[in-house]
């Protein structure tokens, strides 16, 4: 894994959004993996602030999103679709078509996940996934204890991430027990992989994953297997790493045709 710690999650939002906006030059037909959540707002700021003024093109781009919740309509203000075209698809270029979401709705969810996979594999393979981390080292929905090889499924919500996702359903009673998911397979599958993590409550999990064991009960450790996992995190987020001063004389001594 890279650690790059940057002074604050603005900085830090601005390198996820040039590394990506790299690849979407470099290829653009580049797939795409989306996060939702508290943490990517800026990131998709920077995407948005790119494509108006320095004319970042999302038309080829294809994208898949990690998660949905089951049974919304969608047009509920807590669903991700509203969530990505509020934040990023209605502010940029990219196809409609080309836009995968799961399917909370879908009347037959088995059916619907097996599709999901075969999209992705049919599209060639995420290029880069950007990701989340959940405080109980949940990445995607795949809460403590999914299976480190998992594929798209549904999933049960902890009673942590239901109370955290309250506000947005007026009530944590309100918030669906059930979200269909990427599994950890499908994330690890991923060329590359930015996860990002700002703030102190954040470090706990993030040395978890970083520098504990690999294990179901922190699924984001599984990340420690993929061969190109990059976190980018604010110095809060990174405030419990034993090794911190190592992560950042790497970084600053990186190579220049390996720098971002
Ligand atoms: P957050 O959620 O960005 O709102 O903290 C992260 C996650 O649950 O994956």
């Amino acid at each position: 894994m890279e650690i790059i710690i940057q002074p604050d999650s603005g900085t830090a939002s601005a390198l996820a959004a040039k590394i990506v906006a790299r690849i979407i030059k470099d290829n653009p037909d580049a797939v795409i993996g989306f996060p939702t959540g508290a943490t990517p707002l800026e990131f998709y700021r920077n995407l948005v602030r790119m494509h108006r003024e320095e004319g970042l093109d999302f038309s080829r781009t294809t994208t898949f999103n990690l998660d949905e919740f089951v049974g919304l309509p969608p047009d509920h203000s807590g669903s991700y679709h509203v969530y990505m075209d509020k934040h990023l698809f209605g502010q940029v270029n990219v196809g409609r078509d080309r836009i995968h979401i799961p399917d909370g709705l879908a009347a037959d969810i088995p059916a619907s996940c097996r599709r999901y996979e075969e999209e992705i594999r049919t599209a060639g393979g995420i290029d880069v996934q950007i990701l989340g981390i959940g405080v109980d080292g949940h990445i995607g929905f795949n809460e403590p204890t999914s299976s480190l090889g998992s594929r798209t499924r549904i999933k049960t919500l902890t009673r942590q991430t239901r109370r955290e996702n309250a506000a947005e359903f007026g009530g944590e009673d309100n918030v669906p027990y059930h979200v269909l998911t990427m599994g950890i397979g499908t994330i690890l599958d991923s060329r590359l992989i930015l996860l990002l993590a700002f703030g102190a409550k954040k470090a706990p999990i993030v040395a978890q994953t970083v520098e504990g064991p690999v294990t179901a009960l922190i699924p984001a450790s599984a990340l420690q297997h993929h061969p190109r996992t990059i976190l980018i995190l604010d110095e809060e987020a990174a405030g419990e790493l034993a090794k911190a001063d190592y992560y950042r004389y790497v970084y600053e001594h990186k190579p220049d045709w390996q720098k971002y």
